[in-house]
């Protein structure tokens, strides 16, 4: 099989209600951390691994998604004419080379591992990344390039693990470990949303993957598991059923979940935090802030 990944699959046809009213008319991974959406810093993570086909996995109401790839050449046209050359360079990440990004529909949300089984012929024989847009990872080394690196080294299945407080194990995937090799782990099963008190481990699952195409297959077979969706899980713990080895990948970088309002809060004050052109007045507005909410204790 070869270890080589340049397709990855971004299943963003969730119905993304936690953002309600928002989502009702926004796509969630269209909702700006900062000044760039979600799907943008998923994308340049999967351009950072060497990734050069984009396969979105999308549904009704998710068209702003398609237009944001497309080239703006009116905007551009403005833009040149008022000299703004630095908002050109700031456009330049959004454009997207004709053909390499696809867009399927997943007609009902069934889950995300039928999201990704809507890609099968897409992806083909071949291994594939996994994108969840709203788990953002502030990182020195994007999340999937350290990942597509150690893949290079093990074949195998691939998911990003992080260690979680035994009381959010209910929230996640969580991996029953067969061998911890430190970065790594051989997983002997793995569980969606285990109930309280009865998870293998604390490591869970976040949203980066490296599958092989035979999950297609076990995709295919499966039902629905926890919550009535077809869950990834389920079939990369087939995988392992089968004989496959599955590693769990413990990531450098901060995990945000931004499919959840308080972790979207987080990302955005860490990432205005990190950027050169806002840290001073923003550090010193949530100063003030801390300090009155102190004060009013
Ligand atoms: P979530 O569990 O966050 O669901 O999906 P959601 O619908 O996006 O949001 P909430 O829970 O209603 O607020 C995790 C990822 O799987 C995709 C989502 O788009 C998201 O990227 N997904 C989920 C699908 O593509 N299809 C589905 O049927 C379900």
């Amino acid at each position: 099989m070869q270890r080589k990944v340049t397709k990855a699959v971004f299943p963003v046809a969730g119905l993304g209600t936690r953002f309600l009213p928002a989502t009702k008319s926004i796509p969630k991974e269209i909702m700006t951390l900062v000044d760039r959406p979600l799907i943008q810093y998923a994308i340049d993570e999967a351009r950072a691994a060497g990734i050069t086909e984009f396969i979105f996995v999308t549904s009704r109401g998710k068209s702003a998604l398609e237009d944001y790839f497309d080239h703006a050449p009116d905007l551009e046209a403005s833009l040149r004419m008022k000299g703004k050359d630095d908002l050109i360079e700031a456009l330049e990440p959004t454009n997207m080379e004709s053909g390499a990004i696809a867009y399927i529909r997943q007609t009902h949300p069934k889950g995300l591992g039928h999201a990704v089984w809507c890609a099968r012929r897409l992806v083909g024989d071949e291994p594939f990344a996994v994108i969840l847009p709203d788990d953002v990872i502030a990182a020195d080394k994007p999340c999937l390039q350290q990942m597509v690196e150690a893949y290079e080294q093990t074949g195998g299945a691939m998911v990003a693990a992080m260690e979680v407080p035994p009381e959010s194990t209910p929230s996640y995937g969580i991996l029953d470990v067969a061998e911890d090799m430190g970065r790594m782990v051989s997983v002997s099963s793995m569980v969606e949303k285990p109930t309280l008190g009865s998870a293998p481990s604390n490591l869970a699952v976040i949203g980066r993957y490296i599958l092989t195409p035979s999950v297609m297959n076990h995709l295919n077979d499966i039902g629905e598991g926890a919550g009535g969706e077809i869950q990834l899980t389920d079939a990369i713990a087939r995988e392992i059923c089968a004989g496959e080895p599955v590693y769990g990948f413990r990531f450098n970088g901060q995990r945000f979940d931004c499919g959840s309002k308080a972790g979207f809060l987080q990302a955005t004050v860490a990432f205005g935090l990190a950027r050169d052109d806002l840290r001073d007045e923003f550090q010193a507005y949530l100063r003030d802030m801390v300090a009155l909410a102190k004060a009013a204790q």
